[in-house]
């Protein structure tokens, strides 16, 4: 049954003779089922056609004594050439107008949305463009921009209503009326959803947006400028300063009469309905975290170029990123770690915690397995690296990574040369040593990178290894953020105390490990 009340007859005889489409009308009556508004636009309008011939009330819908308000204001050129009264409309609501209606005029209030913007023939459109853009989706959400002087329309249309049900003693609040968008979903939703064979979820990270515009009418919104100078703020990045969010903000504030005064045309048939912009198709962001193994002394954690030329083969980064990249169809990572290592110190033990953010990838599942044969692949592809709990994280989660760095405690292993020969007992009073204060100023190898600074850091702990007359081990535990090498050889001075001071001769650093980052972060996988 077609959902129109007898009450909503006049107001259906206003909204056709102000050029509003079917769907359009039903928004305006307030007409809230989804399938009515999916109904082909011409069985919508027989609906139309019946419901308006329908003898009974006839008579009533002709007698009005007033126009609805006066700038806007039905008319129909053709016809009439008295506006002063509506007397003449319940002719022109005739099959005939209506069907004519129906073929030629586009839509005084939706510019077409709601008509061929929205019909299957549209969505196969947008469905060729998400193909070609060849994502793997199990879902997806569908997003569409609308020109702001919809709004504008959508307000003098409201306006219009608002009159004609006031003189019935009844009231139309701007809530009341269904919103274009969400009437725009029902219909194409499902539509989309058939062509596409996956469902239309809120949820899914898989988003295909259309960017429709209404460059004809652009004008409609100008005159708000001067109503509300406020609501337009130039901003950087948008091209014009008449938003949706400006424009709405504006229409808010804006008395009814100022409005009816100051909009400065009827709401003439457009001669074009909206056209498409863009059409676009993104993946959320996806983050996949792990830890790595480094035992190469000539492997950088990121590709090393300088003024556009590379300086080392390959990077954690690269070989960690690649096999992911083609994986998941991505174009772009973003590659972070927990602390990072010189190029020449390894990472042993339990590996480093790193994160890669995928940007914009074309597959959208991610199953463990398919992350541990990765694993594998990268394991297999080369000496120099090692990868383990490789999982897929949240953004979030990515925080307890970065979180707390400074205060976390790290590992070293160093191998250490002593300028004197030194016995076995030489070295043992270093143990005794707890939770020794260096002030360290900016190493000169950063100090092109880093501001100069004196930063304070512990070392909690220290073991020694007798090697020879010459060399030991030297097992630090040390607050993150100490510069290690610079402690060994003291960086002309720099860090104060370093261990030559400690032992009153020169001592150098030969080799460096990081034996542990202490995060517990990414989660520990059974593999
Ligand atoms: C890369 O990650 C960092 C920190 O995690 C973030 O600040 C930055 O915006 C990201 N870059 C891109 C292009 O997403
Ligand atoms: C890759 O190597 C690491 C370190 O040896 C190991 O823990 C992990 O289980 C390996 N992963 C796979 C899938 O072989
Ligand atoms: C280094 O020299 C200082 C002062 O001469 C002395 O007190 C200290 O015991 C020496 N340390 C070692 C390890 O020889
Ligand atoms: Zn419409």
């Amino acid at each position: 049954m077609f959902p129109l009340k007898e009450k909503d007859r006049r107001v259906v005889q206003v909204l056709l003779s102000a050029g509003c489409c079917p769907r359009c009308v039903l928004r305006f009556c307030c007409v809230g089922i989804q399938t009515t508004y999916r109904l082909s636009r011409k069985e919508l309008f027989t609906e139309l056609h019946k419901f308006l011939n329908d003898d009974e009330s006839k008579p009533e819908a002709v007698e009005c004594n007033q126009p609805p308000c006066k700038k806007i204001r039905l008319q129909d050129s053709e016809k009439s050439d008295d506006n002063s009264d509506l007397s003449g409309a319940a002719e022109l609501l005739s099959s005939e107008y209506v069907l004519r209606n129906d073929q030629a005029q586009i839509c005084t209030v939706c510019l077409g949305i709601l008509q061929d913007q929205c019909e299957k023939e549209f969505v196969k459109k947008v469905c060729g463009e998400v193909d070609s853009a060849s994502y793997h989706f199990s879902n997806l959400v569908f997003s569409v921009s609308l020109p702001p002087q919809l709004l504008v329309r959508e307000h003098a249309t409201w306006l219009l209503v608002k009159q004609e049900v006031g003189q019935q003693g009844s009231i139309l609040a701007k809530d009341d009326i269904l919103q274009l968008k969400e009437v725009y979903k029902w219909i194409t939703h499902p539509l989309l959803s058939e062509e596409l064979g996956v469902p239309v979820d809120g949820k899914s990270l898989f988003e295909i947006s259309v960017v429709f515009a209404h460059p004809e009418t652009d004008g409609d919104c100008h005159f708000l400028a001067t109503v509300c100078p406020d609501c337009f703020r130039p901003t950087k990045n948008k091209q014009s300063v008449f938003t949706r969010m400006a424009v709405g903000k504006a229409l808010e504030k804006i008395k009814d009469d100022d409005f009816l005064q100051q909009f400065p045309y009827r709401l003439e048939p457009p001669k074009g309905s909206c056209v498409v912009q863009r059409i676009q198709c993104t993946h959320n962001s996806v983050y996949v975290a792990g830890r790595y193994n480094k035992f190469s002394r000539t492997l950088p954690q990121t590709p090393w170029v300088i003024d556009g030329e590379r300086k080392m083969e390959s990077s954690v980064e690269e070989l960690i990123g690649e096999p992911l990249k083609k994986l998941f169809k991505v174009d772009n990572l973003n590659f972070s770690s927990s602390g990072r290592e010189d190029v020449d110190v390894r990472a042993l033990g339990n590996g480093r915690p790193f994160a890669i953010e995928l940007l914009n990838p074309h597959r959208t599942s991610f199953p463990q397995q398919e992350l541990k044969e990765l694993q594998e692949k990268i394991n297999g592809s080369t000496d120099k690296i090692r990868v383990r709990d490789l999982q897929i994280v949240t953004r979030e989660a990515i925080g307890h990574m970065k979180e707390g760095e400074e205060e976390k405690t790290k590992s070293y292993r160093a191998l250490i040369w002593t300028e004197k020969a030194i016995g076995k007992n030489d070295i043992d009073f270093l143990e005794e040593l707890k939770d020794l204060k260096l002030d360290q100023k900016t190493p000169l190898r950063v100090l092109h990178r880093r501001p100069l600074a004196v930063r304070t850091r512990l070392i909690h702990s220290m073991k020694v290894e007798y090697i020879d007359q010459q060399h030991f081990h030297l097992i630090l535990k040390t607050q993150a953020g100490t510069y290690v090498k610079e402690f060994v050889h003291g960086d002309f001075g720099r860090t104060k105390p370093n261990l030559g001071t400690l032992m009153n001769m020169t001592t150098d650093i030969l080799e460096l490990d990081v034996e542990s980052v202490d995060v517990d972060w990414p989660p520990t996988l059974d593999e």
